[in-house]
């Protein structure tokens, strides 16, 4: 099969009739099932009764989840087509909003928020845009805010193939797309080590929960300069 190496909004709106991006992968492994529903519990008592802004939400698993306890969620995706994919879920329209946006450019998304939910998503942030969009995310919800994140663990043999490219610091998975070409997804791994100094600068009460194939985390937005 020929190799794609594509920009990863393009990859996902290619794939995103075909993927449910956690529901597909968890199918039939109850360790990872039970962490996502300890990620769903937490992140519940985290977002309720918050008006959140949720960047990269994809077809809208966790955004489903927020809106039963939050009073709004604007759910944002750089991908047409996982939206469509997201709105078809049918979720109350009083109280989420779905809208084509980059995660890169928070500044000009409208509305007040008190809480920002980012689930499977740094692992995708090339590394040489994650303080860039740190910055931007944490500035557009303010301080006091809430914010929720999780992301896969690296964890040996699963996922497909890792590629890791000399003088290159994001990694990449190989994933086979809907029409059977292969692409490589920018996925990097963090863990305890590498999270808590990524995110101190911002957080205040940060608390970070290590599964077997999960990371998930909370914190409040402190006074950034
Ligand atoms: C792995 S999916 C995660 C989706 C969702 N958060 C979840 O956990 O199911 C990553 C998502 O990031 C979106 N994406 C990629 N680049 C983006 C960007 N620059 N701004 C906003 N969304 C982006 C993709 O379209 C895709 O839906």
């Amino acid at each position: 099969m020929p190799e794609q190496h594509l920009d990863s909004s393009n990859t996902y709106d290619s794939a995103a009739t075909e993927v449910e991006y956690i529901g597909e992968e968890t199918e039939g492994d109850l360790e990872r099932k039970a962490e996502l529903n300890a990620i769903a519990d937490s992140m519940r008592e985290a977002l309720k009764g918050r008006r959140v802004l949720e960047v990269a939400c994809g077809t809208g698993y966790w955004t489903k989840i927020a809106a039963e306890v939050a009073t709004h969620v604007v759910a944002l995706d750089i991908s047409p087509k996982t939206l469509a994919v997201a709105q078809s879920r049918a979720l109350p329209p009083e109280s989420v909003e779905f809208c084509v946006h980059d995660a890169y450019e928070l500044a000009s998304v409208q509305g007040t928020y008190n809480a920002g939910l980012a689930n499977f998503w740094l692992s995708h942030v090339p590394k040489a845009r994650v303080q860039g969009f740190l910055e931007g995310f944490h500035r557009r919800l303010g301080e006091g805010s809430m914010v929720f994140m999780a992301d896969n663990l690296y964890v040996p043999k699963s996922g497909g193939t890792l590629v890791v490219k000399r003088g290159n610091p994001d990694s990449f998975r190989l994933r086979r797309m809907p029409d059977g070409s292969m692409a490589e997804i920018i996925e990097n791994y963090y863990d305890e080590s590498s999270l808590l100094p990524l995110l101190q600068p911002y957080a205040e009460d940060l608390q970070v929960s290590m599964g077997n194939n999960f990371w998930w985390l909370r914190y409040r937005v402190k006074n950034i300069k």
